[in-house]
């Protein structure tokens, strides 16, 4: 990045862009952030978030208009693309929204590209491990596996973990690398799919190189409370601080990769200041795995709390049991290095939620709309 560069990134008032535009501004960029204040995310009013610094330009408009994005894309060098609809159960059940945004948004800024590619010299896109599906595996019998999702039955009977389709034995997870076949199980994952290769595609043809960044589970102050469909750490510490004990699925015991917010705009920093990665796709996560429990127990540590946790053994349509990054590639080709443990990490994130007053608690509104379409048994 150069001082006085130009950037422009849409979703750039949320949790990731907000964020990021801080750190890009510190280095003298000029910062552009499109975003349509989404009041699932946003809440309401609709209004600037309060989080946001007062010197990054805010553009309110909707990434499926052409005409208020076209001239933004006209005037920016990089393009970071983190604008969606992020709900995973909700994507189930708004179908055709989710991909109208999702997809159809992305569409957009490539024709704007493509009609005048002005002086763009980098994209950015936010991709997702949701596009894997499971994890990557190991069967003891028949080595390295890439399991579809658990039955139904198997579901039904509580048996949580994944089993080997030829032995039938329990699987046991391994990091997942970025040559995992892709088996996305949600609309929301199939749209991220798109973006990645919407993205690259067009990188090749067009020759702009273009980066697709696979976020593991981000956490971190900025984190929508409102949002039911924010992460779970955030849930977590906002039922923990309402006095509520954390609703926990299945048994607690999935594995998944928690990487803090400042460790991904590290990668976002480095994907576009550096050309290794170019025409990439590359996992962005901490490289450890942690279960639901842990999260639950340092949250728990962290504030105090002495309720425990309500395990439910209930499971989400579509949910994983496994998944966290095996982050080699990009610590070879960016030099990227996750700095944040998990123990500082989870602080910053409580001492946001504890700022945070009069958040409605939507998770329950949420848990109902997707168990009366059978999505959470
Ligand atoms: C999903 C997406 C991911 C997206 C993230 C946040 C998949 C495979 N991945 O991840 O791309 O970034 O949502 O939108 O779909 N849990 C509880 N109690 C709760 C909430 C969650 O126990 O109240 C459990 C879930 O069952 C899951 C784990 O916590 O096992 C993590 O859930 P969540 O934070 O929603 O993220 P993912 O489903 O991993």
């Amino acid at each position: 990045m150069s001082v006085g560069e130009r950037v422009l990134i849409t979703g750039g008032a949320g949790f990731v862009g907000s964020h990021l535009a801080d750190a890009l501004a510190r280095q003298g960029c000029r910062v552009v952030l499109f975003d349509n204040l989404e009041p699932q995310v946003h809440g309401g009013e609709g209004g600037r978030p309060e989080y946001l610094d007062r010197d990054h330009e805010l553009v309110i408009g909707d990434v499926r208009d052409p005409d208020t994005l076209g001239p933004r894309v006209r005037e920016a060098e990089v393009v970071v693309y983190l604008a969606a609809m992020v709900g995973v159960g909700q994507s189930m059940y708004q179908v055709r929204r989710y991909t109208e945004v999702n997809t159809l948004g992305a569409a957009n800024l490539l024709q704007i590209l493509v009609d005048d590619p002005g002086q763009v010299r980098k994209l950015l896109v936010a991709s997702s491990m949701s596009i894997y599906g499971e994890g990557a595996y190991t069967c003891p019998e028949h080595g390295p596996v890439a399991p579809r999702l658990r039955p139904p039955e198997q579901l039904a009977a509580r048996a949580w973990e994944p089993r080997c389709s030829g032995c039938g034995v329990e699987l046991t997870p391994l990091p997942t690398d970025e040559d995992k076949p892709l088996f996305p199980t949600s609309i929301y994952a199939i749209n991220k799919r798109d973006h990645e290769e919407m993205f690259l595609a067009f990188a090749h043809a067009y020759r702009i190189p273009a980066v697709a960044l696979r976020f593991f589970n981000i956490y971190g102050s900025r984190q929508a409370l409102s949002n039911p469909y924010t992460g779970v750490a955030a849930i977590f510490s906002g039922r923990m601080l309402a006095g509520k004990p954390p609703l926990v699925f299945e048994d607690g015991r999935q594995l998944r990769d928690f990487v803090h917010v400042s460790d991904v705009v590290r990668a976002c920093e480095l994907a576009i200041e550096r050309p290794e990665a170019d025409y990439q796709a590359l996992n962005v996560g901490s490289g450890r795995p942690m279960s639901v429990l842990e999260v639950a127990d340092a949250l728990a540590g962290e504030l105090g709390w002495a309720g425990g946790v309500e395990i439910t053994e209930k499971f989400r349509a579509g949910d994983i049991r496994h998944c966290f990054a095996d982050i080699t590639r990009i610590q070879r080709l960016l030099g990227y290095a996750p700095k944040m443990a998990f123990a500082d990490g989870v602080g910053e994130l409580v001492s946001w939620v504890a700022r945070q007053q009069g958040v409605p608690d939507t998770v329950a509104e949420a848990t109902r709309q997707l168990t009366a379409r059978g999505l959470a048994r």
